[in-house]
């Protein structure tokens, strides 16, 4: 266990490079893995999450190389040489690692096991293993949570498939069976999320048709080494374009950020509460024009926040940035609503119920419902809250602390290493005043 004080702070300033996306990451590894040839990722997160993604695979017989601090080079086994791993894969907290590599193993000639942390082994599982059944893959679950045990040796099938809620993760594990499926894999989502699987299989060479909301290819094919440039995780920059936009006084910039509009709802949502954020230098991270992901740096400045009903239509694109939402809303003059956000309480922990929890100890008034909150804002006063074990709720309620009128102690933030190992370090030299315990 870790704490963590966070006193109020004055402006903060700084121009910085938040680390790598964490779900391209994740990708990046698995598809350079079972590609023909070697492929360097330059950008790669070092968080525990896709370090365990990167170790499942190592235990699969893939050399991967760590020539220098975030770029891997993979020497890939092709779509059928993975090796039987010899025990259980561990994803720790990981659910995009676990959702995905369901997928992928479900299309192995070898048995296999994951399993996760205490968080993870609560989160549902049914998601996955609902369509991949479909798909005639074997996948047995502890009632719908990991442990999951995937066969081998099945002989998978295609399938036609809409989402009954939108989430990259199923999309992603049911087209990464599907490259092993016999005939045509078809997803659709009711609310299109991001699309990293489908632009990454097309940069590795795989046919695959998609747009907004839905995606189709078919087996068979080959996976053919290239390079990644992995950019800035949008979702470990949204702590700071929110902390330099409450505490008074501050301007940051922020460096090669990914701007996927699937990822930058909250972009809308602080511009329309008056923030003031600017992207500059808009371009393509691999510096091409068809592999690689539209990135940008960022500006921006101190400007004080009103309260807005949160366009429902937004959530998807924005379901990892609500705990941090929370908070802006909580410094924001007048009431937040929040709907359409049920998802949020089976992400590593129930974040409507922490954040909720979590601010009402700072002496913030705010009401749970069930697919979201309302939000009073006004003053956060401080005092010992808790972030349950989870990254982003410790992040939020660390940026919370810097606008607090007495110091914050946040419980139990270690989890941070896996979105965003030095993140206390980076937060400082911005001038956060951010002191582990
Ligand atoms: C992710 C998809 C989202 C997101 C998660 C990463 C991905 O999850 O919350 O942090 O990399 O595909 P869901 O698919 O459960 O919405």
């Amino acid at each position: 266990m870790s704490d963590w004080i966070s006193t109020p702070a004055g402006p903060l300033h700084g121009e910085i490079r938040v680390p790598g996306d964490k779900s391209i990451s994740h990708r990046a590894i698995m598809l350079a893995a079972l590609a023909e040839g070697t492929s360097r990722i330059t950008g790669f997160l070092e968080g525990e999450d896709t370090l365990a993604t990167a170790r499942a695979f190592a235990r699969m017989g893939v050399r991967i190389d760590a020539p220098a601090a975030s770029e891997r080079v993979v020497h890939g086994v092709g779509l059928r040489g993975l090796r039987a791993p010899d025990g259980a894969i561990d994803c720790g907290n990981a659910g995009t690692g676990m959702r995905l590599l369901t997928g992928l193993l479900a299309g192995q000639a070898f048995d296999s096991t994951l399993i996760g942390d205490e968080s993870l082994s609560k989160r549902p599982m049914r998601r996955v293993i609902e369509p991949l059944t479909r798909m005639d893959a074997k996948v047995e679950s502890n009632e719908g949570m990991p442990p999951l045990r995937i066969a081998g040796n099945r002989n998978l099938c295609g399938i036609d498939y809409e989402l009954p809620v939108a989430s990259a993760q199923v999309k992603s594990a049911i087209l990464l069976a599907g490259l092993y499926a016999n005939g045509e894999t078809c997803v659709r989502e009711p609310h299109p999320t991001r699309d990293y699987t489908e632009s990454m299989l097309r940069a590795f060479g795989w046919p695959i048709e998609f747009g907004a909301g839905w995606a189709k290819l078919t087996g068979g094919h080959r996976l053919r080494a290239t390079d990644i440039v992995v950019p800035a995780d949008f979702s470990s920059a949204a702590f700071f374009i929110v902390a330099a936009t409450l505490v008074p006084g501050s301007e940051i910039l922020l460096r090669d950020v990914g701007i996927n509009p699937r990822r930058t709802g909250l972009l809308h949502v602080l511009r329309a509460m008056g923030a003031d954020i600017r992207e500059s230098n808009v371009r393509n991270s691999s510096g091409r024009t068809q592999a690689g992901e539209a990135i940008a740096d960022l500006v921006v400045r101190h400007a004080p926040l009103r309260g807005i009903d949160v366009p429902v239509e937004l959530a998807p694109d924005m379901i990892d940035e609500f705990p941090i939402l929370f908070v802006a809303a909580a410094a924001a003059t007048g009431t937040t609503r929040i709907r359409g956000a049920a998802e949020l309480r089976v992400k590593e922990s129930d974040r409507i119920a922490v954040m909720a929890k979590g601010l009402r100890a700072l002496g913030v008034s705010i009401e749970e419902t069930p697919d979201g909150a309302v939000i009073e804002g006004g003053a956060i006063q401080g005092g010992e809250t808790g972030s349950a074990g989870d990254h982003r709720c410790a992040m939020s309620l660390a940026v919370a602390g810097q606008i607090a009128q007495k110091p914050v102690r946040i419980r139990d933030c270690a989890n941070v290493a896996t979105s965003f190992p030095g993140f206390v370090e980076l937060a400082r030299a911005c001038g956060f005043v951010l002191t582990p315990v």
